[in-house]
């Protein structure tokens, strides 16, 4: 039986990189049910709201989602609908994984690195956010649970497992913010103890940046905290050449939407020279998770030669291709 998955497009580079990707879906899994549903600028346009019941219930319906980058307006407006998805649908662990491949602007060579990062809680919900009237005082609250912890430490440590990996590096900064961060910490030491063949490390945030810059070749999988699950994540995907090739896994018990990692990059919108790597390989993730029989595999290795060959790269891993140029190189080694 085919399965059905809905497809948003998003704002921004979302349209051009959505319909990149659906060029390699359709080629790699023709009996994908394909459903579309709109959400942010472009379901206010025809629906006159950012999040329609109707994508809700389409979300809901479909094995999996296939998500384009949606706009955020930055210090006003209207709340992430990005974290609204998260929250509705309970997708608590978020999945980040970077890979450097040769012929981009990556640091450094031979990296693989997963950050799994929680997405339901934390300091960057920025739940009850206020500002004083005379605008001097700002304050918003974090909320930190044992069980929220715990499903998205779990999370990683089965993740680690399953893909043989060695080491899990739990970041925190409860040397400072010692009920928050503390109760992350204490949680994973606990969590831990139950997979004695996985090394466990535990590593304050700060200290995590400075080691991400230097000996990045340390690390393999990372677990943490929300807001700093969204900055280090950043980082890692500048280590192996930019936000282009980030894919990202926002996975919950009844829902799973898969994502690029970076935003909808106004500032080369509507110009057909977006990178759509990172949307196709979080379309390869997408193909895993469905258990469609080697296609998340071919898909990655088809991309890894395209870009290794310098074939029709875009502008932001140093290359001189478009995305439809980069796209159709894909599609000729699938
Ligand atoms: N998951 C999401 O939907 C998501 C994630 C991050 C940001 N956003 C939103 O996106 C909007 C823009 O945010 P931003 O400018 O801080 O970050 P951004 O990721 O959109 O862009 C940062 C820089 O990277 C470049 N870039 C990003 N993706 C690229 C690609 N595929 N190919 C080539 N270059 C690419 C952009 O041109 C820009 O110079 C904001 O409204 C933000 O809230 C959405």
């Amino acid at each position: 039986m085919s399965k059905q998955i809905c497809l948003i497009e998003g704002d921004g580079i979302g349209p051009e990189i959505t319909q990149a990707t659906q060029m390699v879906l359709q080629r790699l899994a023709p009996d994908l049910d394909i459903v579309r549903a709109e959400a942010g600028l472009a379901a206010l346009e025809k629906h006159g709201e950012l999040l329609p019941a109707e994508t809700l219930e389409k979300i809901a319906d479909a094995e999996a989602v296939l998500k384009g980058p949606l706009t955020t307006p930055v210090g006003k407006g209207f709340s992430s609908i990005n974290v609204a998805l998260r929250r509705h649908f309970d997708l608590y662990a978020n999945i980040r994984p970077v890979e450097s491949v040769p012929g981009t602007r990556a640091r450094y060579e031979n990296l693989n690195i997963i950050t799994v990062r929680e997405n339901t809680e934390g300091a960057y919900l920025a739940d009850g956010q206020s500002l004083s009237d005379d605008g001097e005082l700002a304050e918003s609250r974090i909320v930190i649970t044992r069980k929220g912890s715990e499903r998205v430490i779990r999370h990683a440590f089965e993740l680690a497992q399953n893909l043989g990996r060695k080491k899990v590096t739990l970041v925190h900064k409860a040397n400072i913010l010692k009920t928050t961060s503390g109760l992350f910490l204490h949680t994973g030491r606990k969590v831990a103890e139950d997979y004695p063949s996985i090394e466990f490390e535990e590593m304050i945030v700060d200290n995590t940046c400075m080691q991400l810059v230097m000996n990045p070749e340390r690390f393999d999988v990372i677990v943490t905290t929300n807001l700093f699950g969204d900055i280090l994540s950043d980082l890692c995907a500048g280590l192996v050449g930019g936000l282009g090739m980030a894919p990202g896994a926002n996975i919950g018990e009844k829902a799973a939407i898969f994502e690029a990692v970076h935003g909808s990059a106004p500032d080369i919108a509507g110009q057909g020279i977006a990178n759509p790597t990172a949307l196709m390989l979080a379309a390869a993730m997408m193909l895993d998770y469905l258990q469609i029989d080697r296609a998340g595999d071919q898909l990655r290795q088809a991309i890894r030669q395209t870009i290794e060959a310098g074939d029709c790269t875009t502008a932001d891993l140093g290359g001189q291709g478009n995305t439809l140029e980069f796209t159709q190189a894909v599609l000729s080694r699938l």
